[in-house]
Formats: C-alpha cells, sequence, structure tokens
C-alpha cells in the first residue's frame, strides 16, 4: 500500500491529532527561518472547483518550531516531515542544519515559487544547499506553474534530492459578485483542489518518465480512484490536501477505495500500479483481467 501522507499547510497536527495518526506521515506547514505573520486576511476562499489561498508563508520561525511545535508533534508518534521554505538557498540550508539532529523522517524542500527567473539553476542551487547540510532524506515540491517541471526534476535530482513532491499550487483570481473586486487581500493566490487533478497528473507523468524518483503526488486527491491515477502516473505515495478541510476522514476512506479499486483492476497492491500510464498502448494491465466498462 503507497504511503498516504497530507499535503504541507492542510492540516494542523495539533489541533486533530487523530487526523495525523490516520496518515502515514504527517508534512508540517513550510517553517522557514525567520517568523512570518504572512498575509493579511482575506487570506482564504472557495471557488468552484476547489479553493483559493494566499497564506504568505505564515510560521513561527524556525526557532519556535524546532523547540516548541516539533516536539508535540513526535510526541504524536507518527512520522514527521518538516516542510522547509525561504528566499535564497542559504535559508534552506540553514534550516536543514537545524533539522539534521532532530527526529524527523524527512525534509520537504517547497520551492514551489513560480515566479523564479530561472528555475533550473535555482533549484539545483536549493537542494544542493540542502543536501550539503543534511543526511536526512529530501523531497523537492515543485509548481505545476514551470515551464518545464521534468527539467527542474531532472535539475534537482542532480543535486541530490532523493524524491519530489508534485504539486503545488496554480496561480489564480477569484472576484466577489457584488463588488467585483478580488476576493483574496492579495488579488491572486493558490488555486488547489479537483481543478489541479490533471495538472498533477501531467507533472507526476513527466517528473517520473525523466527521473525515475519517488514522488508524492498531490493535487485535488478526493477518492482512492484519484490516488490511483497518480500512482499510475508515477507517483509512489500520495498526499491529501483540500480535502481533509471538508472531509477530515479521508485518509482511511481514500486508503479503502485506492485497495478496493487496485483489486478491482486485478492488482493486488495499488503499488502494483506505479508507472502503469507508461506502458505500450496494447499492452494489458498485469492480471490481464478484463477492465469492466465503467469502475469508479
Ligand atoms: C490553505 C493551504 C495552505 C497551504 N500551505 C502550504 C505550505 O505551507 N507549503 C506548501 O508547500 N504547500 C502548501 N499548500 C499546498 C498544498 O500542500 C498542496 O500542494 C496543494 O494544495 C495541492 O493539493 P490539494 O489540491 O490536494 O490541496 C497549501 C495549500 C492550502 C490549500
Amino acid at each position: 500500500m503507497p504511503p498516504l501522507l497530507n499535503a504541507s499547510g492542510c492540516l494542523d497536527a495539533l489541533a486533530a491529532p487523530d487526523v495525523a495518526r490516520s496518515l502515514d506521515a504527517f508534512v508540517t506547514k513550510t517553517v522557514t527561518p525567520l517568523p512570518r505573520d504572512g498575509n493579511a486576511p482575506v487570506r482564504i476562499a472557495e471557488i468552484d472547483c476547489g479553493m483559493l489561498n494566499t497564506i504568505g508563508l505564515a510560521n513561527p520561525g524556525l526557532d519556535d518550531f524546532v523547540c516548541d511545535t516539533l516536539p508535540r508533534l513526535l510526541e504524536l508518534g507518527v512520522p514527521v516531515w518538516v516542510s522547509v521554505g525561504g528566499f535564497r538557498a542559504g535559508d534552506y540550508a540553514e534550516s536543514c542544519a537545524r533539522l539534521d539532529d532532530e527526529g524527523v523522517e524527512a525534509i520537504e524542500l517547497n520551492v514551489s515559487c513560480p515566479n523564479v527567473e530561472s528555475p533550473v539553476e535555482a533549484t539545483e542551487e536549493i537542494v544542493a544547499a540542502a543536501r550539503a547540510a543534511t543526511a536526512k532524506p529530501l523531497f523537492t515540491k515543485l509548481s505545476p506553474q514551470l515551464p518545464d517541471v521534468a527539467a527542474v526534476a531532472l535539475a534537482a535530482a542532480r543535486a541530490g534530492t532523493d524524491g519530489l513532491s508534485l504539486v503545488n499550487t496554480l496561480r489564480g483570481l477569484a472576484l466577489d459578485p457584488r463588488t467585483l473586486a478580488p476576493v483574496l487581500s492579495t488579488a491572486t493566490g493558490g488555486v488547489s483542489g479537483p481543478v489541479l487533478r490533471p495538472v498533477a497528473l501531467a507533472a507526476v507523468h513527466a517528473c517520473y518518465a525523466a527521473t525515475g524518483l519517488p514522488i508524492v503526488g498531490m493535487g485535488g486527491v478526493e477518492t482512492g480512484r484519484h490516488a490511483l491515477d497518480l500512482i499510475a502516473a508515477g507517483a509512489s505515495a500520495c498526499a491529501l490536501g483540500t480535502i481533509l478541510f471538508r472531509d477530515p476522514d479521508a485518509p482511511a476512506r481514500v486508503r479503502a477505495e485506492l485497495a478496493r479499486t487496485a483489486f478491482r483492476l486485478g492488482l493486488e497492491d495499488p503499488l502494483a500500479a506505479r508507472g502503469l500510464a507508461h506502458r505500450e498502448a496494447e499492452m494489458p494491465l498485469p492480471s490481464e483481467t478484463k477492465i469492466p466498462a465503467k469502475v469508479d
């Protein structure tokens, strides 16, 4: 069974410890070396096909996180992945060095800022700096907005990332229907939820083909079928994001649906589907099971 995680920023494990314990690992909200207030309200809006947010990396800063939040997270008994962010390679190196002696399972490098001018070079520099600072497994999280996400994934691989987290949000805008003014304080924000599904699939598909690295797939996953699609595209684990705001029981449900959907396709373990989207078109599924016209 592929590991099921939460997407960074979509679950407060200390407020909902049982939800965190229903996951195979808990991923923290992105932490930066210095505290950040984040953006002014309004920071979250519902949209037709998902959610729009402009949290702005609000977090207590690395010191406070390591001394206060992390010990309490580790007490939950769930493996903890820490998401780190910053504005230069040194920020990532500093956070990784500080976390190297802590009991965290992995570090996710949130290098998703789509505004970077040369994302290949910037990502390679950040991952190399992080790699030099820690022996912990590193997962590099990329934006789906990159012009060539596979090229950036390859750069992260060259610099020593152990895996990829795909994908972060896409930039979007929502207007108030009465005033026609932007709903969010920053006008645009990150779009998440169902609208991201095909975008995430394409990014996972491209990056698996380019790198073969372990991939945590995310973007609009709401059912076991959505998770299985990501695995077939190349993911080795899945993360639940926006769905957790609406359905905190999603982890157990998605896991059960995933097992059932894979089984119906003749796959003993959902992970056996990994990469199947890349096989020759005429190749049958491993079981050669006849697939019903409609499966859930
Ligand atoms: C409210 C909110 C806060 C988020 N905060 C972070 C964050 O701190 N770091 C990060 O890497 N991604 C953050 N994300 C992006 C998610 O981790 C995930 O990549 C994205 O939402 C796609 O998954 P989903 O469609 O299942 O939500 C946030 C998303 C939302 C909705």
